[in-house]
């Protein structure tokens, strides 16, 4: 990050410096709960914001290596990431043309071939078709020169875009990350992928995002655990864009009031928080990098996954007690977030409200809602949902 903005963050959050009016210093808004069950509403978002929009589906880490793959199915669409010995990185979908079993049914592996599990029908990384068993069984035209259908694919500051649609557009990560694209830039040390983890809970796919885009529920919720470690009356959240950035200060942060800013180190007082539109939340801590997505499977039902990510392995020494200590962590707040939003949603489909209201500390939610709304705007025109205007100014 850089060190201008690091010490004017820390301002910021510190209460030392005045920012400038932005969307999180708008009063408490309201939402429609039919948001959150509406079906029509669902399928919208489904084709709105992750089909015909770009979204991350893995980390650069994961394919570091040449003939290296990874599948990726929480979109909804079968996903085939690969980099071949070219070092390119593709995507496909993962549809064996055959007769639509998946090309590779791993998680990921590293290979040249990958050989459908069905029949045996066989294709590069590059997604070409180089052999059937009993290639006599068909007509020349059905195996010669056919390949995995390509999918849009970019890639920058480790995060990896795929647009879930074949005859989609190219990805123009310009607009897609927007403004803070020059912040992520000091990023992206992460090497290794040291977890990745996905639950399935029974809510709507924004009560989770809602969950993951405000402090205000950690002290009470999370209080037997994460709560004492944040001071969450000084978290800052700052629109960019459609995106947007939040620290959360921890309860060593008020200290740094009495230190010169030359000394202050944003990344070991707070956790540093991007929220990339539509799905996505990453989260830098003093020594890793995480992110939390959210997928929709029905109106309520829908998928987390997590990443973890660092500079690091677990073969350095006290490196695994580390790992573990904070997965057991997360799946200790993450139980409680889970649980609580499956209450949500029974509590929002049964009628006893007609809206929710969120508060000044649930600013980002109550942001992120607005650009849905924009992005389906544009998409019910047929205008692309990533068509983000330009920034004024
Ligand atoms: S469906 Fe893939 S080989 Fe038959
Ligand atoms: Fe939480």
């Amino acid at each position: 990050m850089n060190r201008d903005l690091e010490i004017d963050l820390v301002k910021r959050a510190l209460g030392q410096a005045s920012t400038s009016p932005t969307a999180a210093d708008a009063g408490p808004s309201r939402r429609p709960v039919a948001d959150y069950f509406d079906p029509q509403r669902f399928t919208e978002e489904q084709q709105a914001l992750f089909r015909s929009y770009p979204v991350v589906v893995g980390h650069t880490a994961q394919l570091s290596e040449p003939d290296s793959w990874f599948t990726h199915d929480h979109s909804g669409v079968p996903i085939l990431v690969t980099r071949a010995a070219d070092g390119e990185l593709r995507a496909f979908l993962n549809v064996c043309r055959h007769r639509g079993a998946k090309a590779a049914a791993q998680p990921c592996g590293q290979s040249r071939r990958l050989t459908c599990r069905f029949h045996g029908w066989t294709y590069d990384l590059e997604g070409r078709l180089r052999g059937l068993p009993q290639p006599e069984a068909f007509g020349e035209a059905d195996r010669s020169g056919i390949g995995l259908a390509s999918l849009p694919i970019a890639e920058r500051h480790g995060l990896i875009f795929v647009r879930p649609q074949a005859d989609g557009g190219p990805i123009d990560l310009d607009t897609v990350l927007g403004g803070v694209s020059t912040e992520l830039e000091d990023h992206r040390s992460e090497r290794h992928v040291l977890a990745t983890r996905s639950w399935e809970v029974d809510c709507n796919w924004k009560v989770l995002l809602d969950n993951f885009l405000e402090m205000y529920h950690v002290p009470l919720l999370h209080g037997s655990n994460i709560g004492p470690l944040f001071r969450t009356e000084l978290c800052h959240f700052e629109p960019i864009g459609h995106n947007g950035r939040r620290i959360d200060p921890r309860t060593s942060f008020a200290s740094l009031a009495a230190l010169p800013s030359d000394s202050w180190r944003l990344r070991d007082h707070a956790l540093l928080t991007y929220f990339i539109f539509p799905n996505l939340q990453t989260f830098w801590t003093r020594d890793y990098f995480s992110w939390l997505s959210v997928w929709p499977i029905a109106p309520d039902r829908s998928v987390c996954s997590q990443l973890i990510a660092a500079d690091w392995t677990v073969a350095e020494e006290g490196r695994q007690a580390h790992l573990q200590a904070n997965l057991d962590l997360f799946d200790l707040t993450l139980s409680e977030d889970f649980g609580v939003s499956e209450e949500v949603q029974r509590g929002l489909a049964c009628g006893a409200n007609d809206t929710v209201v969120f508060g000044r500390h649930e600013a980002e939610a109550a942001a992120v809602h607005t650009n849905i709304d924009q992005a389906l705007a544009r998409w019910r025109r047929g205008v692309p949902a990533d068509a983000w205007p330009a920034p004024q100014g």
